[in-house]
């Protein structure tokens, strides 16, 4: 059977049976989140699934279209700061774009964004495993954020793709993360053109389209979902842990990942006021759609092999692995085929939960076994991987999907 898509709803009787056939054809999957729980506090409650980037999307087509996007790309390179003005030579509609789009939005609240910092630099370790193995495994199980990695440019070279998307996981966490000097605004407005571009160039892609379950990717409710792997993700396991952390700290991580969401494109309706408000649209939107595909088991295996050759060893793929099934559990795991390991699975079992009180002050620490320094030599290796790797690399308009 066809895949039920808009285009075949659209297809079957104009705009107004496509809305009456997505009601009644996918009751399960309907967007009853309310806005009343958004920054915005208000809004229409129409299903994000509908809505993409009204201004960056055509504006980017057209920029395809016309042939700009080398010149603009090599243009871009140059634009690395906040702070920093737009390159000269940019074409009008895209310089006047960037110009509104770099702007905070009127909710941010700077102290908040300072006090982020403080929180990424005191869980920094944590962190950098979590994006690296809870939400950078979980957006393999994303099926549709898989299918449009696996099938764009970028998923024909995943290590680049990663380093690229790793850049934006520090950028958000670096000193002055959004201040002048910092780089997180500008990695932001460029991804937001980057999903602009995807939204135009998929489409053309035959093998996407036979996949797809729908005529344009990276909808705001998939923006949504792939934020929940990170940020709600992230808190849910640090909570899990036990981790301490002071409530104006959680708060002002939550606040560093809603300017985000903004910066990328998304309406202020969509984006949880609080961290009970983030739980309660996961538990509708992410909970639910994560499953395996044959492309997701693939960009997962590249991802597990990443740590091959970083360190002579330590951070082999038994080792990501395991951790990956500590975090996210046997099903996921079994949908990614990942082994089971004799050593580390028991290990993270009975001694992960006494590594972080240990870590965290609250048993005395010269008890600390010999294997809880393993884990936090580990967590610096995998840090390292996932974030401080990431390079000062250019994320650039891409021109074509993957390779046929
Ligand atoms: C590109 C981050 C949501 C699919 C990128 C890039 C970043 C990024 C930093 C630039 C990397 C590059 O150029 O390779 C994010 C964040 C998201 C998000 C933080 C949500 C909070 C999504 C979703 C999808 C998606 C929901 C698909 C359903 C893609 C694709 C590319 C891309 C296909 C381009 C890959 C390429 O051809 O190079 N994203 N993304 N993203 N993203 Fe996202």
């Amino acid at each position: 059977m066809e895949p039920l898509s808009r285009r075949n709803m659209l297809r079957a009787g104009g705009a107004l049976g496509a809305l009456g056939a997505l009601s009644v054809a996918t009751p399960a999957k309907a967007w009853t989140w309310s806005p009343q729980g958004s920054v915005a506090g208000a809004g229409v409650g129409a299903d994000p699934r509908w809505v993409w980037d009204e201004e960056a999307d055509p504006l980017v087509a057209s920029l395809i279209d016309r042939g700009d996007v080398p010149m603009v790309n090599t243009l871009l390179r140059t634009w690395k700061k906040n702070g920093q003005p737009l390159p000269a030579g940019l074409p009008a509609d895209l310089h006047a774009f960037m110009e509104r789009a770099r702007q905070l939005p009127p909710w941010a609240d700077q102290a908040k964004l300072d006090l982020a910092v403080d929180f990424n630099e005191k869980r920094g370790l944590y962190l950098g495993v979590l994006y690296g193995l809870a939400s950078g495994m979980m957006s393999t199980v994303i099926p549709k954020e898989a299918l449009a990695v696996y099938y764009s440019q970028g998923g024909a070279d995943m290590k680049d793709r990663i380093s690229k998307t790793a850049k934006l996981g520090y950028d958000i966490g670096a000193v002055n993360a959004y201040r002048p000097d910092g780089e997180m605004i500008v990695t932001a407005v460029k991804t937001r053109l980057v999903h602009a571009a995807v939204r135009h160039l998929l489409p053309q892609s035959p093998y996407w389209t036979q996949v797809a379950e729908e005529d344009i990717p990276i909808s705001q409710r998939d923006i949504m979902v792939t934020w929940h792997s990170l940020p709600t993700t992230v808190m849910r396991k640090l909570t899990d842990w036990k981790v301490p952390i002071p409530e104006a700290e959680s708060q002002a991580f939550l606040h560093s990942w809603q300017v985000g969401a903004y910066l990328l494109g998304v309406r202020d309706e969509y984006i949880p006021n609080s961290w009970a408000e983030a739980n309660s649209q996961a538990t509708q939107v992410l909970d639910p759609v994560l499953r395996p595909t044959p492309e997701g088991i693939k960009l997962a295996d590249i991802l597990l092999n990443l740590g091959k050759g970083i360190d002579g060893g330590l951070l082999t793929k038994g080792i990501l692995g395991s951790f990956t099934r500590f975090m996210l559990g046997d099903e996921v795991a079994g949908w990614l085929k990942i082994p089971r390991e004799l050593v580390w699975d028991p290990l993270l079992r009975t001694a992960w939960g006494p590594f972080i009180a240990v870590r965290e002050g609250l048993l005395p620490f010269p008890l600390a076994p010999k294997a809880y320094w393993l884990f936090d030599e580990f967590l610096r290796k995998a840090a390292l991987l996932f974030l401080s790797e990431a390079k000062p690399i250019s994320i650039e308009i891409p021109l074509t999907n993957r390779p046929t």
